[in-house]
């Protein structure tokens, strides 16, 4: 592979898969998207035509572009068609035996040499690695939602990813896919997951219990800089996705995550997100609230007590800020990456959590985290490399 990844496979043409299909044949790579049926694979083809379409209308490309790129594309329903890549990545729904078994299928497909890759956003390196006979040729390779924007690629280390397969992916994803990437271990969540779920259960959660507009909630978090509020992005991203994420890190580690029910409710109703089906927490386009104030209203009609806004989004970043730090206590990426990864990944606005944490001070942070610890509980607790750098008065960066 001196040359590079010429050829690659998609395995799943969903909102993801399609995404990432987009973005290789955009940087000059031929793609082969394989999906379940013939419905599933022309749904796939017309996803990623219409990211080209939008690009051309928009006037971002030309129509030989548009021409050059849809000609990289294949669509099939056939994983033989797969055979000729040298990359293969899997994105699929998180269902572990669903994965592992396109893992091995994959594995007796591809020349001895090629590399496969998952999309997972949380579920094991090491596990789907097992599914195969080259553990040492695979690894994740997390994309952000819509890859062809997003200037990330969490790249994750399974315990057996060999050193030589992460610098692949790595020139891969830089040089070919022009994306900056972060490497990070294999953990749940990984890095990104791991902030954005907290974030948006105290979303989520807010509006079960109280009497808040989430409309004033996503205004708040707009108002500090990120681009969609928590409600406009969950809906972007899709609730059963979050959902399930929400769920995998739950059963990890119970006392710092948890499940808002109003997920669950959601998704039962058939209530994906925008991109999915049309309405989410929102209904779309107009993006109002009217049906999940009623919703709330019949499911939690004791919602009586108000709740500010600006609370509310105190609380999701209170809980992104205790992951930030939590991942950097257990070397779960080096801080450069943590901030780089949700700068690129999700659009944190400034640097990234750890210098905001060191902006507002080490000591501030600490008092909220105390309080809301006792109001809200052990999900809040002040992690112990923040009481170490509070009482040394130490920034995480000196610069
Ligand atoms: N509310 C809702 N939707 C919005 C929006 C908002 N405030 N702003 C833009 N959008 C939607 C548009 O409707 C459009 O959707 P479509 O493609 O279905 O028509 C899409 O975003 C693109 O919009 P634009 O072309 O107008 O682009 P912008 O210049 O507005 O930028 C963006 C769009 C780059 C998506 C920017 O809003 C952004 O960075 N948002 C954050 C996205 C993000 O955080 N993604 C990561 C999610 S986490 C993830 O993917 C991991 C997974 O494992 C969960």
């Amino acid at each position: 592979m001196e040359h590079g990844i010429s050829r690659i496979g998609v395995v799943g043409g969903g909102l993801m898969g399609s995404g990432i299909a987009a973005l290789a044949v955009y940087r000059g790579i031929a793609v082969t998207v394989r999906e379940e049926t013939p419905e599933l694979a022309d749904r796939a083809y017309h996803a990623i035509e219409k990211v080209f379409g939008d690009l051309l209308q928009k006037g971002k490309i030309d129509n030989l572009t548009y021409l050059q790129c849809m000609g990289l594309l294949e669509v099939t329903t056939d994983m033989r068609d797969l055979r000729g890549a040298n990359l293969a990545v899997e994105a699929v729904s998180e269902r572990l035996d669903i994965k592992e078994k396109i893992f091995a299928e994959l594995d007796a497909l591809l020349a001895p040499n090629a590399i496969i890759a998952s999309n997972t956003s949380s579920l094991p390196i090491a596990q789907l690695a097992a599914a195969t006979a080259r553990p040492d040729r695979v690894l994740g390779m997390h994309f952000f939602n819509p890859p062809i924007r997003m200037d990330l690629v969490e790249l994750v280390r399974g315990a057996e990813t060999s050193k030589i397969t992460m610098s692949i992916a790595e020139a891969f994803c830089r040089e070919q896919l022009q994306r900056q990437t972060i490497r990070v271990t294999d953990r749940p969540g990984f890095i990104v997951n791991r902030l954005l779920i907290p974030y948006f259960n105290e979303a989520a959660l807010a509006i079960e219990l109280y009497d808040v507009d989430p409309h004033q909630i996503d205004a708040e978090a707009k108002a500090y800089g990120w681009p969609m509020g928590p409600f406009e992005l969950l809906d972007f991203v899709g609730i059963d996705t979050t959902l399930w994420i929400a769920e995998f890190l739950n059963e990890s580690c119970a006392n710092r995550f948890f499940v808002p029910p109003l997920y669950r409710l959601l998704a039962e109703q058939g209530r994906m997100g925008a991109r999915k089906t049309g309405t989410g927490f929102y209904t779309y386009p107009s993006r109002d609230s009217q049906h999940l104030e009623a919703l709330l209203a019949k499911r939690y009609p004791h919602r009586n007590e108000r709740m500010d806004a600006k609370h509310v989004f105190d609380r999701m970043m209170c809980a992104l800020y205790v992951q930030a730090i939590e991942a950097l206590e257990e070397e779960a990426a080096s801080a450069a990456d943590i901030e780089l990864g949700a700068k690129n990944g999700i659009a944190f606005p400034g640097i990234g959590p750890l210098h905001a944490i060191d902006a507002m001070g080490h000591g501030k942070l600490l008092w909220m985290l105390r309080d809301m610890e006792r109001t809200y509980g052990p999900r809040f607790a002040p992690p112990e490399l923040l009481k170490r750098h509070s009482a040394c008065e130490a920034p995480f960066f000196s610069e």
